[in-house]
């Protein structure tokens, strides 16, 4: 069965053509991020408008790289929630428009959710898993039993992991997005000159990032290099170490939690997606923490851990196998 997907959560339109969940044949992403960056962010009025002017021919351009007509589909599946809610609107819009135009079922899919597809577009993944979300708006640990039983473990109490490396780049002077700008300066980061902690919290497997986006504040601001007037004249070097103890920080809190979580619930597998996951040293710590503790863990590939369709059409194939299927007053879940 072919599915189609549609994402526009967020700054990237996505459409993609995916067979039986599992054969991507086709999945574009268009992004409007060059219009955001000079903001430092992403504007949602002018995310909504670029997915308006997107959609369409992309939707015409993933068809005919997958080489089919609409005709040949079975399914729309899109992602209603969480997102920006101008954005959403305008995907879930077209996805039911689609589904009413050509009797095609719709099927509302998480966007949370469908970022612990990813990994299973390289390999069959037993059920139960511990799925870990670390992407730009979450960061929360799942125990998922099937594609349709997910139950939340833990989650940031304030910032996601994506958006304090954001906010910490910003801090830094580093430009927008702040993940892959952070993870190559890091690169350069001389371990041990400078340490971080992440926030200690009563339950064992929520996250917090707010503190150590502050701390690195007050190190910029008034411990690295001062002048006479006490403001920091911050050195190549110097912000190197910081993006490097930063990071260190934030993947050691991960990588344990994850771990937590595995171990709590006696589960043998950790499926990781979501943007951040494209960062090679979290990969490599997850991949550590996961031999030392007998752990199989599980990656997508870099393409599929940032926003996109494939993931979105996977997960609603599924969902569909089981029954759910949503109607034409399916509305956005923006949080
Ligand atoms: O999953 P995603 O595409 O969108 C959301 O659902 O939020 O994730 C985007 C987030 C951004 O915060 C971006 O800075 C972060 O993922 N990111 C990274 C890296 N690449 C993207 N964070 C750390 N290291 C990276 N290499
Ligand atoms: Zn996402």
């Amino acid at each position: 069965m072919l599915v189609l997907g549609v994402e526009t959560s967020c700054d990237e339109t996505s459409i993609a053509i995916v067979e039986n969940g599992k054969n991507v044949l086709s999945n574009l992403v268009s992004s409007s991020l060059s219009l955001h960056r000079k903001y430092g962010g992403v504007i949602p009025e002018i995310a909504s408008r670029a997915h308006l002017e997107f959609i369409y021919p992309l939707a015409k351009e993933a068809l005919k790289k997958a080489k089919v007509k609409i005709s040949d589909l079975g399914v729309i599946s899109v992602i209603y929630g969480p997102g920006l809610n101008g954005s959403l609107l305008v995907g879930l819009s077209f996805a039911k428009a689609i589904s009413f135009a050509h009797n095609l079922p719709l099927i509302g899919v998480d966007h949370i959710k469908a970022h612990l597809y990813a990994p299973l577009f390289l390999q069959k993944i037993p059920f139960p898993f511990i799925g870990l979300v670390v992407s730009g708006g979450h960061t929360s640990l799942f125990l998922v039993k099937n594609f349709a039983n997910f139950t939340l473990l833990g989650r940031t109490v304030d910032d996601a992991a994506g958006e304090a490396f954001d906010k910490v780049a910003k801090i830094l002077g580093l430009g927008y997005p702040g993940g892959p700008l952070i993870e190559r300066l890091a690169a350069f980061g001389e371990p041990s000159k400078i340490k971080f902690l992440c926030g200690n919290l009563e339950k064992k497997l929520n996250f917090s990032f707010s503190g150590i986006k502050t701390a690195v504040m007050y190190k910029v601001k008034y411990q690295v290099s001062p002048n006479v007037s006490g403001q920091a004249s911050i050195k190549y070097q110097e912000k190197a170490n910081i993006a490097y103890a930063f990071q260190e920080a934030v993947f050691d809190d991960i990588a344990k939690k994850s771990m937590l979580a595995c171990l709590m619930k006696k589960v043998k597998s950790l499926v990781v997606g979501g943007g951040v996951a494209c960062n090679k040293r979290l990969r490599q710590k997850l991949n550590n923490a996961s031999s030392e503790y007998g752990i199989n863990v599980y990656l997508a590939e870099a393409k599929y851990c940032l926003d996109n369709a494939a993931m979105v059409a996977g997960l609603g194939y599924q969902l569909y196998k089981k029954g759910a299927i949503s109607n034409l007053t399916l509305n956005t879940k923006p949080s």
